[in-house]
């Protein structure tokens, strides 16, 4: 027969050994599991006679009392420091300024495209589409401008592979072919205006190559000049947010407008800064002019019975004025530093589209 002795000062050292709850498991199971040491003793008690069982049993039976509250002493104890521990890394210093949470923004180009798109909706606009890749009928033919016209030079254009028909697309120079697949594709009267990215191989501050326009367009029997100016002027005083800006018509040239007009807005540049209103000097900010008749030919129109006007905007441009960003290259730059300063709380924004259709 072992010692038992032996048994019980192991078992006693081992449970005051044990480091966590798992190796106290351990010991439960080398000592009290089913195969375990007292249990083993425990279980030869079968084969004694009667005298020697009743001894045996109850040294056996005091061991086991003595090791399973050890155990559960033991057990207690560790369960304390586990929960103390878990208390201590876990411990939450209220005191502590809480982090800085990142407000995301808008990009003032977005905003800016937004505010475009607002007042001419609030005017009655529809906002159209096109793709940035085009083709050259769109992007120059139909616009009057045919393949030798020098007009064409003046656009730095991107072109891609040309298809099995030879024909080059072209990534779109400006947002007037849409004019063309608006033309093509619907019925007058027309109200539209068209914000998306264009792009020219260009690249200095004021000059990127991927940028954004606003296109415009309006057709109808009876629109005529009046329509186009009145609907500028709106758009530059709500645009910049003034009560009297002068706001000046001067003639130009665009193969798809005949006549045509850059819209000037006054400013004063007095002191090297650059201020926008009533002064002694002008900033161009459009382009624009009636649709030349060839165009609405071309769209398959009678140029006879209709007519309409048709402009155009840079966005990066106006934003610039607007917000007082001399460099249009940061635009493209995601630094959230700048986008932090010159960005837009989101919900300045919600709700714009009052007018859109
Ligand atoms: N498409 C012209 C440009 O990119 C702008 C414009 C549009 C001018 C419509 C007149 C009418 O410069």
């Amino acid at each position: 027969m072992v010692d038992i002795d032996k048994l019980r000062e192991k078992f006693l050292k081992d449970i005051n050994l044990a480091g966590d709850l798992d190796q106290l498991n351990a010991v439960r199971i080398d000592a009290l599991g089913k195969k375990g040491a007292i249990s083993s003793e425990l279980a030869k008690l079968g084969q004694m006679d009667a005298d020697a069982r009743k001894q045996a049993g109850q040294i056996i039976n005091a061991v086991k009392q003595e090791i399973t509250s050890a155990l559960t002493e033991r057990q207690e104890l560790l369960a304390k420091q586990a929960l103390d521990k878990k208390l201590e890394s876990e411990n939450i210093d209220v005191s502590l300024p809480s982090r800085p949470s990142i407000q995301a923004k808008m990009h003032p180009l977005s905003r800016t495209m937004e505010e475009i798109s607002a007042i001419f909706a609030d005017m009655g606009f529809v906002i159209a589409e096109g793709p940035e890749i085009e083709t050259d009928e769109n992007n120059f033919t139909a616009l009057n401008i045919p393949p030798e016209h020098p007009a064409r030079q003046e656009h730095d254009t991107f072109y891609l592979k040309a298809d099995a028909s030879g024909n080059r697309p072209v990534l779109r120079t400006h947002t007037s072919p849409v004019q063309i697949r608006t033309m093509r594709s619907t019925k007058p009267p027309i109200r539209i205006i068209v914000p998306g990215r264009t792009y020219r191989s260009d690249h200095d501050a004021t000059h990127s190559p991927m940028f954004h326009q606003c296109e415009g367009l309006v057709i109808a029997p009876d629109i005529h000049m009046g329509h186009l100016k009145a609907t500028l002027i709106d758009f530059c005083l709500s645009f910049f947010g003034m009560d009297e800006l002068p706001v000046r018509f001067r003639p130009s040239y665009f193969p798809f407008t005949e006549p045509s007009a850059e819209v000037d807005i006054g400013c004063s540049r007095k002191g090297g800064g650059l201020k926008i209103g009533a002064g002694d000097s002008w900033l161009e900010i459009l382009g624009s002019g009636m649709v030349n008749p060839r165009v609405l030919e071309n769209c398959g129109y009678d140029s006879a019975t209709t007519q309409g006007f048709a402009f155009g905007m840079g966005v990066e441009r106006l934003a610039m004025l607007k917000y007082g960003i001399p460099d249009l290259r940061i635009f493209y730059e995601s630094d959230l530093r700048w986008l932090h300063h010159y960005g837009f709380m989101p919900h300045d924004v919600a709700g714009l589209h009052t007018g859109i259709v």
